[in-house]
């Protein structure tokens, strides 16, 4: 309960950007950032702001960027502790990200007693599970909710989830989880906008095959079947690096799974789970954002605490385009020689394939390569969406199906841009560091979502980026 009493979210409920708070509150909030009384839930639902980055294209980016823990893993491993009775400390958490936040907010709904420190560690304890419910409010921030299903279902027997519905990049369905769940022996009602499910006697070790390769519907299942009666195998399964560090975790959390990273995952159920230490690996988005950012701006960029093992889809074309890639240890060396870069094409598919999320990204960079060069999208339907906004910049690009095809031209112009989604954000905000001129970019509450301190990090490179 002291830890509750420290929890002090509110002086730190704003987005990365300096609130001006007393020296007294200052102190305070060095300690923990999330705080999550029943007031905040209030808090978490209101906008997120209407700030905008404005960004002064031409500087070339050098120095060092410290890479934050994995947003895409964090979400799936804070869910993971709903599994056991017993605290889990999480070290290297990306605790100032929105979704977070509202994850963290979520997790306190349930009755999760949740504390997280400026060190970037964080302590959950799901000592009673006293709300089995996850409301349309926090679902509909944030999809990856969905992902306190299985575990709640596994350990108390009963889940109230709310749908996500469809996103700004698809309809994105989660029938996948669902027919899983049901193959352990759940049974799942669809009434009001929620997903009802319970189980009689406990989940049961099943075998699930994936219609189509799907990242958090395998985290789910994957939890959920640790605390299930007998042997459950997921095959196709996603091999993504976020699915090995929740096995991790769940595997230092007692958890018996094998086949991690590859299509076919094991889990033997155990009876209970207990605490556990877990390291958050690196955001593999946000390394290759600013990987692509220094080959843009012409840079060379140290990015710290990466890990280029998760990358290699996207070096491969990275250098084919003519930009210089090295690891150093943990860090990764980025830079470009001065010459023009040659447009090359990339097709995104399920890891070890391209990443869809950082499709746009990519395809930025190709607006100033010299020739043309394909992106098409397999993962999501509606992933392009910052096309238009980088044609305004005046980008030569034309869409056809689930294809962009991308001529280079000489320059890109500063405008008032609209983020769309996050990693379209993040698109823009590559491409208003090369354009001539000044960019707005409105909307970029998408960027608090997945960026940690983006304006601290880009300015400590050299970008003159502010929020307004
Ligand atoms: C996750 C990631 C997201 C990434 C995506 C693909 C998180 C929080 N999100 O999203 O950043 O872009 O993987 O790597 O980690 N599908 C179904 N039914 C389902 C589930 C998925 O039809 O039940 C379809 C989807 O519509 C999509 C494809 O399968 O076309 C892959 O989706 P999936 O891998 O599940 O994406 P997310 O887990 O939502």
């Amino acid at each position: 309960m002291q830890a509750e009493q420290e929890n002090i979210w509110a002086s730190a409920e704003s987005h990365s950007h300096a609130p001006n708070t007393s020296n007294q509150e200052q102190a305070s909030t060095q300690e923990n950032v999330v705080g999550l009384g029943k007031e905040e839930v209030k808090k978490a639902l209101k906008p997120s702001g209407l700030d905008k980055l404005r960004i002064e294209g031409g500087a070339v980016l050098k120095g060092e960027i410290p890479i934050s823990g994995a947003k895409n893993a964090a979400l799936k491993i804070m869910c993971a502790t709903l599994l056991t009775d017993q605290p889990v400390t999480l070290t290297n958490m990306p605790v100032t990200l929105n979704d977070i936040k509202t994850l963290a907010q979520l997790l306190k709904h349930i009755g999760v007693s949740v504390l997280a420190r400026h060190d970037k560690t964080a302590v959950l304890h799901a000592r009673t599970i006293e709300t089995p419910v996850a409301p349309y409010d926090l679902v509909r921030k944030m999809r990856g909710s969905i992902l306190v299903l299985g575990p709640l279902l596994a350990r108390h027997g009963f889940a109230e989830v709310s749908l996500p519905g469809g996103c700004a990049i698809g309809a994105r369905p989660v029938d996948f989880h669902i027919k899983g769940l049901e193959a352990m022996g759940a049974k799942i009602l669809i009434e009001d906008g929620y997903i009802k499910a319970t189980t009689e006697g406990g989940l049961k070790g099943a075998t699930y095959t994936f219609p189509k390769v799907s990242h958090t519907g395998t985290e789910n299942l994957m939890m959920a079947a640790t605390l299930a009666k007998g042997t459950t195998i997921l095959k196709n399964a996603a091999r993504e690096p976020e699915v090995t560090n929740l096995a991790d975790c769940l595997r230092q959390m007692g958890a018996n799974i094998t086949g991690d990273g590859t299509d076919t995952i094991t889990i033997e159920g155990v009876e209970s789970l207990h605490g556990a230490t877990h390291a958050v690996m690196p955001d593999r988005i946000e390394t290759a954002t600013w990987m692509i950012g220094a080959a843009l701006t012409n840079g060379s960029l140290r990015l710290k605490n990466a890990n280029l093992d998760h990358l290699t889809a996207l070096v491969a074309p990275l250098e084919k385009t003519g930009v210089q890639i090295e690891a150093d240890g943990n860090d990764i060396l980025v830079s470009r020689s001065g010459e023009k870069l040659i447009g090359t094409d990339i097709m995104t598919d399920p890891y070890p394939g391209f990443p869809t999320d950082i499709q746009a990204q990519f395809l930025t960079m190709l607006t100033l390569c010299e020739g043309a060069g394909m992106v098409t999208e397999t993962i999501f339907e509606n992933r392009f969406m910052h096309v238009p906004e980088l044609c305004r910049m005046g980008a030569d690009i034309t869409i056809q199906g689930n294809s962009a095809i991308v001529r280079g031209v000489e320059k890109l112009k500063g405008a008032e841009v609209m983020a769309t989604d996050l990693r379209a954000s993040a698109s823009l905000v590559l491409a208003a560091l090369v354009a001539e001129g000044t960019t707005t970019i409105n909307r970029i509450y998408h960027l608090d979502r997945g960026y940690e301190d983006i304006v601290g990090k880009l300015g400590n490179v050299g970008a003159k980026i502010e929020r307004v």
